[in-house]
């Protein structure tokens, strides 16, 4: 009983901000730096290396179960293309032509034949067909084990994709994933989970059928950010994922320039701001950083935002611990 108790005060702690008062790690896609994205390996990993949450992004397949594929398309991240040749076809989502394989085509039988694969060309290649493709529920079912087999709470962040068009064609994203919850025991207020989507529908209909706290992704300023849009989205959601150059923009050379107020006047809104994605590498990080992936997390640290998307888990923890001044967590 008096670890349940503990547990869940450390959890309501760790809705706004993680127990040590630094920003919320979050796995992106799992520890997507290191091993291919969106598999239990991943996730494994980032937990391994402390991030306070896990994010599957999820899309459905042909007979209905929830995946964690950041697309729909499985071209980029899977062997679909070799083991399924004849599976080719062309969509139009969300208004965009794509040639691809897809998951809504497939049986989780037939996904489960397929391995994943590194997307990012200069990451490690090195682990390419090894790995299944994660279902939700098996996500899940890892997360309570490495939770109880950690002795701390390790929070799921999940992101509904494309789910206008996963409703169109009859394979909603929004009701399975609250049954996958429920399933799981997360479906109660103060469940270590965040739910998540760029499209505000999705995020509204979640809110007419859970308590669950719900974050609105944003691509870029615009009508969304004013202060009477972060009012509009204060009233179906508890925080927002802004892209990180909405709150220290990049130029077209890599520099980056003066803070936005974005932070702050969201924060007026009563909304929590977790921004996306740090990666260390060159091709990602802005040249203003000369390299160094903690100075981003500690000049991000400091304008008070309550977590961030890392695919880098244990740079960011190491970054928050040890490298920003106290002043900045
Ligand atoms: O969900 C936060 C961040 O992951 C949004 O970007 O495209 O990587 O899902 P994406
Ligand atoms: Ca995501």
């Amino acid at each position: 009983m008096r670890v349940l108790f503990i547990v869940l005060l450390c959890w309501t702690a760790a809705a706004a901000l993680a127990a040590d008062d630094r920003p919320l790690v979050i796995a992106h896609r799992g520890a997507s730096g290191y091993l291919p994205e969106h598999t239990l390996e991943a996730y494994a990993l980032a937990v391994e290396q402390g991030a306070d949450f896990i994010e599957p992004d999820v899309v459905r397949t042909k007979d209905g179960v929830l995946i964690a594929r950041h697309e729909n398309d499985l071209t980029e991240t899977t062997d679909a293309a070799a083991k399924f040749p004849d599976r080719r076809t062309t969509k139009t989502i969300d208004g965009m032509k794509v040639e691809g394989w897809f998951s809504e085509d497939f049986t989780l039988a037939e996904i489960k034949t397929l391995r994943a694969k590194e997307r990012v060309s200069f990451r490690n290649h090195g682990n390419d067909g090894k790995f299944q493709v994660a279902t939700l529920a098996e996500i899940l079912a890892l997360r309570a084990r490495l939770s109880a087999a950690k002795g701390r709470v390790i929070g799921v962040y999940p992101e509904t994709k494309h789910p206008a068009y996963f409703r169109s064609i009859n394979l909603p994203l929004e009701e399975p994933l609250l049954a996958a919850l429920k399933d799981a025991g997360l479906d109660k207020a103060g469940a270590p989970v965040f739910l998540q989507s760029f499209e505000p529908d999705s995020l509204k209909r979640l809110a007419a059928l859970t308590s669950l706290p719900r974050i609105q992704l944003l691509v870029a300023a615009g009508d969304a950010t004013t202060d009477a849009g972060l009012a509009a989205i204060a009233a179906y959601a508890q925080g927002i994922g802004p892209a990180k150059t909405m709150i220290i923009p990049v130029d077209a050379q890599g520099r980056t320039g003066t803070p936005t107020d974005l932070v702050a006047r969201a924060r007026k809104a009563g909304l929590l701001v977790h921004p996306y994605t740090f990666r260390p590498e060159p091709g990602f990080l802005p040249v203003s950083y000369e390299g160094d992936p903690a100075r981003e997390y500690c000049r991000f640290a400091g304008l008070k935002i309550n977590g961030l998307f890392t695919d880098t888990p244990d740079l960011a923890l190491k970054a928050l611990r040890e490298s920003c001044p106290i002043s900045a967590k």
